[in-house]
Parts: structure tokens; C-alpha cells; sequence
């Protein structure tokens, strides 16, 4: 899968760091699925769909920079056209995951970057989409960690983005008015996390701690610490 995959990006340049950026982030979020699949004590065909859908999970974003130049999610949604390209161009066909999972991938990826899944998806394919959108949130997590986030905080935090982090909610982009408040929008991801060896995961590899020492703020430091006690709370730790 990862070499159909690595073949198919050769028609991009990877030596645009942004390029570069989102083939490190697939694969990470493929390793990602695949830990959480194996946690979760799913088949191993289960185990090795979870991975196809990390690898195929962002397809779009790699046409959306040479589209749109840019990674305005308002503008250009990669996941419906990473959808499309795959399943309405045939773009599938030439990766190995099997027929029979082809609607379950296309729900998965259609549904990994909305605020929340859609209504009526039977039990199998919403597992799916849980698991890439618990995978996604863990690396995009991770990265803000490696530098990958504005560190110089403007602006006031939005008091109800605050409401909502402290109902263990998270809130929506559209509601970001601040650099600070789109650190704490990443913070609420941790409350979005669908699976307990998602939060695992996120506890194990200090996440809340490298946020903390990356970030010099009383607002976002009283709001991971929030966010560690619920992921204690939740793990029972
Ligand atoms: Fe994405």
C-alpha cells in the first residue's frame, strides 16, 4: 500500500516543504490507525484497512496546494474531492484495498475532517471513521508539539470556545477570532478523541506536557491541564 501510495506521489513535488509536510503527516496518521486498530483488538484485515485509510485519508490535500495554492479549508474541502478523485475518478483501482471495503474507505475519508460524522452510517463504517478521526487528531496533535503552530499568542481567547473547553467540549474553526484561540480549538481535540487507546496514546507520549513546555500561556496552560485531568479521568490513571 505505502509503496502504490509513495508511487503516486511522485507526480508532486516533494521537495515543497508543504508537500513534504502532508507525506510525513499520512504517514504518521496510517501508523497512527494501525495502533489504534491493533488496541482496539480488530482483525487483522480490519487492521490492515484502518492503515489503507490513514495512507488514503489526505489524498485530496496534495491536489488542493497545486489547485487553490493554499490550505484554506473554507475554500476547498480535501476530503470530498480526495473522495471524489478516489471513487467517481477510479484513482482506487490502482490501490490494493479490496471491493468490498471501497464504501466504508470513501465514508471514512469524506467524513475524517468534518466537525462531526454524518447521521445513518452503519456500525462497521462509523468504527472507521472514528478510528482515522481519532488518528488525525493525535498527529495533528504531535505536530503542534514539533513547532508546527503559532506560538506567538494575540488577540483575546473567545469566551465561549473557553465554555466549551470547559464543558469537555470542542469547538468549531469557524469560531477562531485569535492565534489563541486556535491553540485552544487544538486543545479541544483532546475531548473529541472517539477511543480510550486514542487517549492512551496521547498520555503516553506526553502530549499534553510537550504543549505545555511549547506553550508559554496562563490561559492555554490552565486549559491543558484540564485537558490532562480528563484524559486521567477517562483512563482511570
Ligand atoms: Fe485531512
Amino acid at each position: 500500500m505505502k509503496e502504490v501510495f509513495e508511487r503516486y506521489l511522485q507526480h508532486f513535488d516533494l521537495t515543497n516543504p508543504d508537500i513534504k509536510k502532508k507525506q510525513i503527516h499520512t504517514y504518521q496518521v496510517a501508523e497512527n490507525c494501525l495502533e489504534i486498530a491493533k488496541s482496539l483488538g480488530l482483525s487483522e484485515q480490519d487492521q490492515i484497512l484502518a492503515y489503507q485509510i490513514g495512507i488514503l485519508h489526505d489524498i485530496g490535500r496534495f491536489h488542493q496546494l497545486e489547485l487553490t495554492n493554499s490550505y484554506d479549508d473554507q475554500v476547498f474541502d480535501h476530503a470530498d474531492y480526495g473522495a471524489q478523485l478516489l471513487f467517481d475518478q477510479g484513482l482506487i483501482s490502482t490501490f490494493p484495498v479490496r471491493v468490498g471495503n471501497y464504501e466504508v474507505v470513501r465514508k471514512a475519508i469524506v467524513n475524517h475532517n468534518k466537525y462531526e460524522i454524518e447521521d445513518g452510517l452503519e456500525e462497521r463504517t462509523k468504527l472507521f471513521c472514528k478510528l482515522i478521526r481519532d488518528a488525525d487528531k493525535i498527529d495533528i496533535l504531535e505536530l503542534s508539539c514539533d513547532g508546527m503552530i503559532q506560538t506567538r499568542l494575540d488577540g483575546p481567547a473567545s469566551p465561549d470556545i473557553l465554555m466549551q473547553l470547559e464543558r469537555h467540549q470542542s469547538a468549531k474553526v469557524t469560531q477562531i477570532r485569535s492565534n489563541i484561540d486556535r491553540i485552544l480549538i487544538r486543545i479541544g481535540f483532546f475531548y473529541n478523541l472517539y477511543f480510550l487507546p486514542s487517549m492512551q496514546i496521547v498520555f503516553d507520549r506526553e502530549i499534553v506536557k510537550r504543549l505545555e513546555d511549547k506553550i508559554e500561556d496562563d490561559i492555554v496552560h490552565r486549559e491543558l491541564e484540564r485537558a490532562q485531568r480528563y484524559l486521567k479521568e477517562r483512563l482511570k490513571c
